[in-house]
């Protein structure tokens, strides 16, 4: 009997299937598809304290093998989102998980202050890696920001955290590793790669904020070895993101050292994706006499 029960940072998933934050409507149109109380969790949109409208439109584009979004975090803001969003996320009866930002190192720790007044969030993910923000992506790439942010962020809530990082640094292992040192409960593997498109009609860029976010199954390799490289190097968990398109990637994704994993881009393609993940994976473990995920966590390594 396979059992997918998950822990990360002391909260039980049921599986190791998440959506990535920003990816998945749980309010709306996908619960008639695919439905969140089957999934591990429920991880939200970044929100930000204030209501924001995001970066101008086109805001994402095809490309082979993924897509590029410049949506710039449109938010309603924490007090819209807990009085609107959390008490029906909070109702799934899976675990949820706020995703936040803030433009200051203060603006992060206040917005941890709320959600955790609410009592219910069971986790929090710092998006430290959005490369469609002003400096979004600056806390994940100097070692000095992300571990003075993640220190006062800890210092000021209690609810276990999730730091996002993001690829686009010389080495996320070390950043991983700073991270830990810096009280994180475990970290998400990877935020979207940088890149832009140009519209050679018009000879101009084509997406409204110039250069976007790159996801879908053209980051999946380089997810997987951010994955492998950092696996050895902490041990607080990682939640693996990045071109998950099928089960078999979330296989991948388990094998070089994930213990949960986040569903993206693919959502938009197939949206009863994750389920199809949960139920491979079941199979895979089952196949291959497995008792649970943890089993299969880092065995690529050598
Ligand atoms: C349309 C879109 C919106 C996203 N919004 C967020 C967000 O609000 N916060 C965040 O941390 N990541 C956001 N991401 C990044 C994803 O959570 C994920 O890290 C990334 O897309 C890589 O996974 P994928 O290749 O499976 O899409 C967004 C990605 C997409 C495609």
């Amino acid at each position: 009997m396979v059992n997918l029960n998950v822990d990360i940072a002391g909260v039980t998933l049921k599986n190791p299937v998440m959506p990535a934050s920003g990816t998945y409507e749980y309010t709306g149109m996908h619960n008639s598809i695919f439905p969140p109380d089957k999934l591990g969790a429920v991880v939200t949109k970044t929100i930000f304290i204030e209501p924001r409208e995001g970066n101008k439109p086109p805001r994402i584009c095809e490309t082979p093998c993924g897509m590029l979004n410049s949506i710039g975090i449109p938010t309603e803001g924490v007090d819209s989102f807990i009085k609107n969003n959390l008490p029906l996320l909070a109702g799934y009866g899976v675990p949820v998980i706020v995703s936040i930002a803030g433009d200051t190192i203060e603006d992060f720790c206040e917005i941890a202050n709320i959600i955790e007044g609410t009592g219910k969030a069971d986790l929090l993910e710092l998006n430290l890696s959005c490369p469609n923000l002003n400096h979004g992506i600056e806390w994940a790439r100097n070692k000095k920001q992300l571990y003075r942010i993640i220190k006062k962020i800890k210092e000021s809530t209690h609810i276990p955290i999730i730091a996002k990082l993001s690829p686009s640094v010389d080495d996320i292992s070390e950043m991983a590793l700073i991270a830990e040192s810096a009280g994180a409960n475990a970290v998400a593997l990877i935020n979207t790669y940088k890149g832009m498109k140009i519209d050679i009609g018009k000879r101009r860029p084509f997406l409204g904020n110039t250069a976007g976010g790159l996801s879908g199954p053209a980051v999946h390799p380089l997810a997987v070895y951010a994955i492998f490289s950092t696996f050895k190097k902490i041990s607080i968990p990682i939640v693996g993101i990045g071109g998950i398109a099928s089960w078999k990637d979330a296989i991948e994704m388990i094998l070089a050292g994930s213990a949960a994993v986040g569903v993206g881009m693919y959502n938009f393609v197939n949206p009863a994706v994750m389920g199809e993940v949960i139920e491979g994976i079941e199979h895979y473990l089952a196949e291959n006499n497995f008792d649970c995920p943890a089993d299969l966590i880092g065995l690529a390594h050598f």
